[in-house]
């Protein structure tokens, strides 16, 4: 079928191929040690699940405005002022179908053809398809394991040319957990506002931060404003990803842009989420600290037994909740050599042992793998054992590789020995 050159242009998300994946193999009675899914497992607060069955029963199920209820978008400016410091409007905020659309709207509303737009990589996936989609050109910049992933201003400023139109910084980043600096944010910033290119700053993984990390947000500069545009999401702060409410917070004229383009488009958000999504906004956020002190253990659980594996190495994460190995050792001539990259290590590791993760090809970054852990300790426990099953041994290539190999060895062999 001949289908249209801008869906041509673009591919399905592969973390949603890798969860339909998943369901095929529970569907067949697999038992899953799944790390696939970019998603707490906890269930969103009761109090904000009370203010959509009310919203339901006060039936409030009708059209709202396009924008969003001018309450929520009042809630969101006051929460994201009391969070981080800025100074948003009501004529600056638009609610969105998650922080997917807020995204999508964005690039649609700002990219022309080869307009460029610098993405750290590794990136969360969908950054360079809605890049494309919208008629832009996705250019890669680099950030380092040894950095934390945490992308450099001097880079950035290497990679701006005449056609740069856009940065955008994920902080913590999915996949890597990268955070970046507020001082390197800023140095980021500055050049962004010396070559008046726009700064997309997507917040969605804002509150997951570990020590010493704190949540951050550029809009707390002062006049940052006209050149940045604030991503927001209720997803991953609230347990809320299915509700589908995101935001956007950006100057007036580019919000009146997006607003058009949702009018032709999904309309509001739903009400009643949109009704749950004021309840998160004005509420305790009480449960916010209990996800991320969980988060925090497992996180340790997670990266060390990684790193007891030989020949992985793996980062800290900074926030969000993804770990982020290099595996590029198990490739090639290793035990399970039928694999050539991470793509297929993945498919072998899901059919051979029942362990479902994100290749990092999908993320820009060959030679990892992403891990999730918002999934339980014991889950965990389980997968890392099926793990260090499937990957006893480095291919000798390139074992060498890994400064952590010889603690990592150590701790195995403790184990083995209990
Ligand atoms: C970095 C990043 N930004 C934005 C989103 C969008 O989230 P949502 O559309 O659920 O708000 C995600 C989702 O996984 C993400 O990882």
């Amino acid at each position: 079928m001949q289908l249209a050159d801008r869906v041509n242009r673009i591919s399905i998300s592969p973390t949603a191929a890798v969860l339909a994946a998943a369901e095929r193999y529970r569907a067949q009675g697999a038992d899953l040690a799944d790390f696939g899914p970019g998603e707490p497992d906890f269930p969103t607060p009761e109090h904000i699940v009370q203010a959509a069955i009310r919203a339901l029963h006060e039936g409030r199920t009708k059209y709202t405005p396009t924008a969003g209820i001018g309450p929520l978008r009042e809630a969101i400016c006051k929460w994201h002022a009391a969070q981080f410091g800025s100074s948003y409007t009501v004529p600056e905020c638009v609610v969105t179908v998650g922080g997917k659309h807020a995204i999508f709207n964005a690039f649609c509303s700002l990219l022309g053809a080869g307009d460029e737009v610098l993405i750290p990589a590794p990136y969360w996936v969908s950054y360079p398809d809605i890049v494309k989609y919208a008629g832009g050109t996705p250019i890669h910049v680099e950030t380092r394991p040894e950095d934390g992933f945490s992308v450099k201003a001097s880079v950035i400023e290497k990679a701006i040319t005449p056609k740069t139109r856009m940065v955008i910084l994920s902080s913590p980043n999915n996949p890597t957990g990268g955070v970046i600096p507020p001082d390197e944010y800023e140095r980021i910033f500055a050049i962004c506002k010396k070559h008046n290119v726009w700064l997309m700053s997507d917040e969605c993984y804002s509150h997951f931060t570990y020590e010493p990390h704190k949540p951050y947000s550029i809009a707390s500069v002062a006049d940052s404003k006209e050149h940045v545009v604030i991503i927001g999401s209720m997803s991953k702060t609230f347990a809320m990803t299915g509700w589908r409410i995101g935001y956007t917070l950006a100057p007036e004229a580019l919000v009146q842009a997006t607003v058009k383009l949702q009018s032709q488009s999904t309309s509001n958000p739903t009400s009643i989420a949109q009704h749950a999504a004021l309840e998160a906004m004005r509420g305790s956020m009480d449960s916010v600290p209990v996800m991320l002190a969980e988060y925090a253990k497992r996180r340790k659980r997670i990266v060390e037994g990684l790193r007891a594996i030989p020949g992985v190495t793996c980062e800290w994460p900074g926030g969000a909740f993804y770990a982020f190995p290099n595996v590029s050792a198990h490739l090639g001539e290793g035990k399970n050599a039928a694999a050539k990259n991470c793509t297929e290590l993945s498919k072998l590791l899901l059919e051979k042992a029942h362990v479902a993760l994100v290749a990092g090809e999908a993320f820009g970054a060959p030679g990892f793998l992403r891990l999730s852990y918002a999934t339980s300790i014991e889950r965990i426990e389980e997968g890392l054992r099926r793990l260090e099953k499937f990957c006893p041994e480095a291919s000798t290539r390139t074992r060498s590789r890994n400064p952590s190999d010889s603690s990592a060895r150590r701790a195995t062999s403790k184990r083995a020995a209990r």
